[in-house]
């Protein structure tokens, strides 16, 4: 008989945990839900009465909030209470690519998984459901899994067994919420059937049968994996044909649009960008190349290391674009910088193409002002101070000492923002940058003024009109 679920724990108050566990209690009222986190800050911004307070930017996320928080919705660092009373429990921890040690620059860094299974295996009572709810290298179940049997065998401990399954998170960040609510599909995988059922009760309750999909837990954390992979895949090839289409006077919006349009291709996931940013996507292509080098499989590791590689390189391309633009140099020069978060609807900038592109700008000297609608000073000062850990190029290189200055800059609704500047470079494509008055924007800028788009966001004509210079990812007749 599969078991029915009346308590859940979550471990991990972050981007996953917060907005699946929010769903779930949305749609399972009966269901009580404990979410724990070490980070006692991080829990008091979700307990925060105000909501605009809460730790994530999520749309839709602070409704669900206030409509089921204390109510089977609780946040607290009470680990043991809540392992203790739970029948389910979904590890949703950070897995950062480890910095140091075997497999340093790609392998994840399970240490927080461990910990996490440790305190499970200490102090869960009866039959436990233990779910992988974060991404993870394949086979870690197998880890979780050997922790637990040391608590299984343990003679002091009654009647104490569990199951372990994986349930990959497939959100995207800024859409989260209706990814939750409408899933493509939920995968379920591991060997314990009944176990698999209880789960997909949970999912049931908003999600049709169709959509939940059995699987073995290896195969269940390969696609994963091979799913990001897949999405990142895309973005690098349509990107390194944006090069190509500056060299040949194609448009890449044209050859994106037309080639989405073959439905084995299909059409989301081809716009060219400034490369892609978010937790995932490089930590989870490292992953699968880290996997592929450990079972001598070099060709396979080869091609997708090659989509990260492209996607470092077309970084790069972009800042230098912007150099050579400016007459070769940008020391001493003002420019404006809209968006630093990884993607629009999100205040998260963790592998944000923007750190790079600024750094790199700030090494030839330049001016920044940033502006994002999300993204704190704080964080930018954190994220610009911070040599990256994982860069494949070897670029970890501190801000040289003619490097640049930076400052923050909130508001840019009374277009003070661009007094001077000699250059505007839209890196995330947020509502707000869609709707400038270019030709008030022209009368401060310092000219010939130019804008950068690699968002494909701006309206071609209102620029041109404006008398600005225009650069635009992928747009051969203008080069
Ligand atoms: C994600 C996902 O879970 C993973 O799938 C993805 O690959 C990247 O990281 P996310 O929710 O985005 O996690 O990370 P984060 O916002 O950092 O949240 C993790 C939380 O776990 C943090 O609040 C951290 O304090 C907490 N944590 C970490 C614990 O509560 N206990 C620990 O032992 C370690
Ligand atoms: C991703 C996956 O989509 C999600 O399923 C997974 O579980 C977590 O990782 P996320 O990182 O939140 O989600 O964002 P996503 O929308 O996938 O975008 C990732 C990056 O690719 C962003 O930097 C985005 O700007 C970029 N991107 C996306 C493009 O450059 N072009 C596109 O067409 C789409």
């Amino acid at each position: 008989m599969d078991k029915p679920i009346k308590q859940i724990c979550c471990i991990g108050a972050g981007y996953v945990g917060g907005p699946t566990m929010a769903v779930i209690s949305l749609k399972c009222p009966d269901i009580k839900i404990n979410i724990i986190d070490v980070n006692q800050e991080r829990i008091d911004a979700w307990n925060s009465e105000d909501l605009s307070g809460l730790p994530i930017y999520e749309p839709g996320l602070k409704e669900i909030i206030s409509k089921t928080r204390n109510k089977n919705l609780f946040f607290s660092t009470k680990i043991k209470e809540s392992i203790e009373s739970a029948d389910m429990i979904f590890i949703s921890v950070n897995t950062p690519t480890k910095s140091k040690g075997l497999g340093a620059g790609k392998a994840s860094d399970l240490k927080w998984v461990e910990k996490s299974s440790r305190d499970v295996a200490r102090f869960a009572k009866g039959h436990t459901i233990v779910v992988e709810k974060s991404t993870l290298p394949v086979r870690t179940a197998e880890v979780i899994q050997e922790i637990l049997k040391s608590a299984e065998s343990d003679s002091s401990k009654d009647n104490i067994n569990f199951s372990v399954l994986s349930n990959p998170e497939f959100l995207s960040e800024g859409s989260a919420i209706n990814d939750l609510l409408n899933p493509d599909r939920v995968l379920i995988g591991g060997d314990d059937k009944e176990a698999m059922i209880s789960l997909s009760k949970i999912y049931k309750n908003w999600v049709t049968e169709d959509k939940i999909l059995f699987t073995n837990i290896w195969s269940s954390e390969l696609a994963k994996l091979t799913s990001n992979a897949f999405l990142a895949q895309r973005i690098s090839s349509i990107n390194s044909i944006s090069a190509i289409c500056e060299v040949t006077g194609a448009d890449i919006r044209e050859v994106s649009r037309a080639i989405g349009k073959d439905s084995r291709i299909g059409s989301k996931f081809l716009d060219s960008g400034p490369g892609f940013g978010g937790s995932c996507f490089k930590k989870d292509i490292l992953n699968l190349v880290y996997l592929a080098e450990y079972f001598g499989l070099t060709e396979v590791a080869n091609f997708w290391e090659s989509v990260v590689e492209i996607n470092s390189w077309h970084q790069k391309r972009i800042s230098e674009i912007i150099v050579k633009k400016l007459f070769g140099t940008v020391a001493n020069k003002k420019l404006v910088v809209l968006g630093f978060a990884f993607k629009a609807n999100t205040n998260d900038t963790r592998e944000s193409a923007a750190i790079t592109i600024c750094r790199n700008l700030l090494n030839e000297g330049a001016n920044l002002v940033i502006n994002d609608p999300k993204v704190s000073a704080s964080q930018i000062e954190i994220d610009l101070k911070i040599n990256s850990k994982i860069s494949l190029d070897n670029e970890n290189s501190s801000l040289n000492e003619e490097s640049g200055s930076w400052e923050h800059s909130k508001n840019i609704s009374n277009l003070e923002i661009f007094n001077d500047a000699y250059a505007i470079i839209i890196l995330t494509e947020w509502e707000e940058f869609k709707k400038l008055n270019w030709k008030e924007i022209a009368k401060k800028m310092v000219h010939p003024a130019w804008v950068f788009d690699s968002r494909s966001i701006v309206d071609t004509d209102e620029i041109r009109d404006a008398g600005l210079s225009l650069w635009r990812l992928g747009d051969g007749l203008r080069d």
